[in-house]
């Protein structure tokens, strides 16, 4: 599955990304949300923005969800059309708002009151039409890592629903901004359908409520957030999206011709990315034996950010080493840069090279030069 000989010559730690893999996945969305009439899947470039991986995206027709006027840019970039373009987050900067306006794109996922107001008051200035969304907290639970849920009422993403009238009734007053939809985005790597559901049966109170009061919405953003495998990349590098999509359509109740727009980031890319780095050191301690990495959590910060685990495999291992049990750290002066604990591994040693598997989503987009260490480079199966 993987080229050794061509990994051997090459300098790492890096990210290599299969291509195959990618495409096999965008396909399968492309197919999967194609059955329902008015689904748009857009890309959450915040998950991994390498432009090689974003033209592919952008080549299968799917929008871009940015967070940050440079996001937009890159959306731009790969060929994303702007109307295409979904803009949330809770900071955007006037700068990043003219940008965004200029580029006319397809909606500000508003998450306040006060952003509400600067995005018409810029929009006046530069005589554009502001197309928005507030971004509502349903108060859903995803039951995922504290650190990567968002959906729960008293956060600092979105607007309350007890806010939400008063919003309405403020955006109707604003001449350049126009409402056209709601925004929700509950959390990341969720592994429970069940949540979805809840989410869709909390999106169809809340729609009907405003409908009851004569807001009509052109269109429903249900974020992203479907989780993937990583105990098991490999036997399962994609997420089912047949019953992602499934699961949405047989629970959102919304008026017919309302556009459905998803946000996802993870389930597209994160299996198509393994980090692969070498043994520097096998140390012996008293009680543990370490593999001691030259990737580090400044080329991927989930294990030490998040607790996250990711599966590891050895790359070049002969096929009679006997099993052995190391913790595997990276070389980084923190604690926390430890990939694996107690993982049962063949034997193993210095020069070794270990991929480090879903690493495609969050891995480089949130690298860093820690300890003055270069950034690891982008390696594609195919050029
Ligand atoms: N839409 C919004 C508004 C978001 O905030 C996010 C992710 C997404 C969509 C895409 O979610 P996805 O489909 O990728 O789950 N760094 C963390 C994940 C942070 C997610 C932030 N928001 C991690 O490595 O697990």
């Amino acid at each position: 599955m993987f080229p050794i000989d061509q990994f051997q010559s090459l300098h790492t730690p890096f990210y290599y990304y299969d291509i195959a893999l990618l495409r096999h996945t965008l396909e399968t969305v492309v197919t999967e949300s194609g059955k329902y009439p008015n689904y748009h899947v857009h890309y959450a470039i915040k998950a991994n923005h390498d432009p090689k991986l974003l033209s592919i995206i952008a080549s299968h027709g799917l929008g871009a969800d940015c967070v940050s006027g440079g996001e937009i840019a890159c959306a731009i970039q790969a060929g994303i059309p702007s109307h295409q373009i979904v803009y949330a987050g809770v900071g955007k900067s006037d700068a990043e708002i003219a940008l965004a306006l200029e580029h006319e794109i397809g909606c500000f996922n508003v998450e306040s009151l006060a952003e509400l107001r600067v995005i018409n008051e810029i929009a006046e200035k530069m005589h554009r039409q502001a197309r928005v969304a507030f971004r509502v907290n349903p108060d859903v639970d995803a039951h995922t890592h504290e650190k990567i849920t968002t959906g729960l009422s008293e956060n600092k993403f979105g607007i309350s629903l007890a806010h939400l009238s008063q919003a309405v009734e403020e955006a109707k007053q604003l001449s350049a901004v126009t409402l056209v939809g709601l925004h929700f985005h509950i959390g990341s790597q969720i592994e429970q359908m069940h949540v979805f559901q809840t989410l869709c049966e909390r999106i169809n109170t809340i729609v009907s409520q405003l409908t009851d009061q004569g807001i009509a919405l052109q269109s429903i953003n249900v974020g992203g957030g479907l989780g993937v495998d990583y105990r098991h990349p490999l036997d399962h590098p994609l997420p089912d999206f047949a019953k992602y999509f499934h699961t949405f359509h047989s629970h959102l109740r919304l008026p017919q011709g309302t556009e459905i727009h998803f946000e996802l980031g993870r389930s597209i890319i994160c299996q198509c990315g393994h980090l692969i780095s070498r043994v520097l050191y096998v140390k012996e301690g008293e009680a543990k034996k370490f593999v001691i990495l030259d990737a580090g959590m400044n080329d991927l910060i989930r294990p030490a950010m998040y607790g996250a685990r990711h599966h590891i495999t050895h790359l070049t291992a002969s096929h009679d080493a006997a099993t052995e049990t190391y913790d595997i750290v990276g070389p980084i002066c923190e604690s926390s840069d430890i990939f694996a604990i107690a993982q049962q591994f063949p034997h193993t040693r210095r020069g070794d090279l270990l991929a480090i598997h879903s690493a495609g989503a969050y891995g480089q987009s949130m690298a860093s030069c820690y300890n003055s260490r270069p950034l690891a480079p982008a390696v594609y199966s195919e050029v």
